[in-house]
């Protein structure tokens, strides 16, 4: 099967209609939605086509994602695009990555744009070539004042680093004399994040099968839940997406507490023998 028939039939299968939508609680969505997007390279090369073949499908998929979405209520949607550790790639694909995200953003951005999606990259970008600093400079400018939806691409992000940059920053601010040690709360260390801005993700959905944070936004996760699926990125579609969705409204998020336990209850099990 050629490259343009297999791409075809993929495409297609993303689209499929989903009753599932139906199935999903409109009062329970989740506000901010983080991804890990695997699987690409896997996918392609078990297709006996090439890990780039892999990206190339991933973008497509993410731009499917992100409609989907935006169309259910997730306000916030926050996807890993390149971890501080996929330096380590062969250089090959290293620049092939970096490359499709400069075409990326040079053919999505008026679109972005027009939907009114806010682009925001969350990383070191320093280290990138000059052509992608620029366009990633512009697409954030241009997007900026959006307020449907925010897209946050994770680019050279790595969640050990940006939690030892939020405690060098405090431990500068107190040897200044702005803040006192003992005054450093939640709050003031999350001021610090490159995410301050953001509420925590309430899902988390990693493709793929892996079962790891991969560095990945280590303190914002403290309380989100985690969807695992076995599906490779490129082939995460509508309907896996709302299966994430409907998973996930079927938790009971308790934060620590015993949200299901009322204080009668609490009294009756514990105090009444
Ligand atoms: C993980 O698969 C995927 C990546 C490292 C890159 C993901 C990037 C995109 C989908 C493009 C996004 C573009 C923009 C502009 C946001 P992998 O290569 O680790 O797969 P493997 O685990 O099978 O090796």
């Amino acid at each position: 099967m050629s490259f343009q028939k297999i791409n075809m039939k993929l495409q297609n299968s993303t689209n499929q209609n989903t009753d599932l939508i139906c199935q999903i609680d409109k009062l329970r969505i989740p506000k901010h939605v983080a991804i890990i997007m695997d699987g690409n390279g896997r996918w392609g090369i078990k297709r006996g086509l090439t890990r780039s073949y892999g990206h190339n499908q991933g973008v497509f998929i993410l731009k499917n994602i992100i409609k989907l979405a935006k169309k259910i209520g997730v306000e916030v949607l926050t996807v890993y695009a390149f971890s501080t550790e996929n330096w380590s790639r062969p250089q090959g694909e290293v620049k092939f990555l970096l490359n499709l995200f400069e075409k990326v953003l040079n053919k999505e951005t008026v679109e972005i744009n027009k939907e009114c999606i806010k682009l925001n990259f969350i990383g070191d970008f320093s280290p990138f070539p000059e052509n992608l600093k620029q366009i990633i400079n512009s697409s954030q400018a241009l997007t900026k004042d959006n307020n449907e939806f925010t897209l946050n691409v994770c680019a050279n992000y790595g969640s050990r680093q940006e939690l030892i940059n939020a405690a060098k920053n405090l431990a500068k601010r107190s040897v200044s004399g702005e803040i006192k040690p003992e005054q450093i709360n939640e709050g003031l260390f999350e001021s610090e994040l490159l995410t301050k801005e953001f509420k925590d993700p309430d899902l988390l959905i990693r493709t793929s099968g892996e079962i790891r944070l991969s560095n990945f936004l280590l303190w914002q996760l403290a309380y989100s839940e985690i969807y695992i699926t076995d599906v490779m990125w490129p082939e995460f579609n509508d309907d896996e997406f709302l299966k994430a969705i409907i998973n996930y409204q079927s938790r009971n998020r308790r934060f620590g507490g015993i949200e299901s336990l009322s204080n009668k209850s609490f009294k009756n099990s514990f105090y009444s023998s």
